[in-house]
């Protein structure tokens, strides 16, 4: 599962950062408790700004896509949610 994190500067400003901290960590819970995983591997990536950010009034950031599927005002908790339910056997 691929999760891709954007570190352009309204996502940064907005948590983007912490997000990816936490998904450090769930990394490390996943590969330590594996049993209780699938075997698909979950891949962290950091993005520049995919321009979801620009041209609205309304603020989306930050920005998450997890599995293709974008997630606008992300918040850790509910990223770790999408990933573990689609990990966790
Ligand atoms: S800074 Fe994240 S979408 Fe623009």
């Amino acid at each position: 599962m691929k999760v891709q994190v954007c570190v352009g500067s309204n996502c940064t400003l907005l948590g983007a950062m912490n997000i990816l901290d936490q998904l450090d960590d769930l990394q490390d819970i996943i590969s330590e408790n594996s049993d209780d995983y699938t075997e698909e591997v979950l891949e962290v990536e950091a993005i520049k700004c995919l321009g979801f950010c620009k041209g609205t009034e309304e603020k989306v950031a930050p920005i998450v896509v997890a599995d293709g599927e974008a997630m606008f005002h992300a918040t850790g908790q509910a990223v770790m949610e999408k990933i573990v339910n689609k990990l966790k056997k």
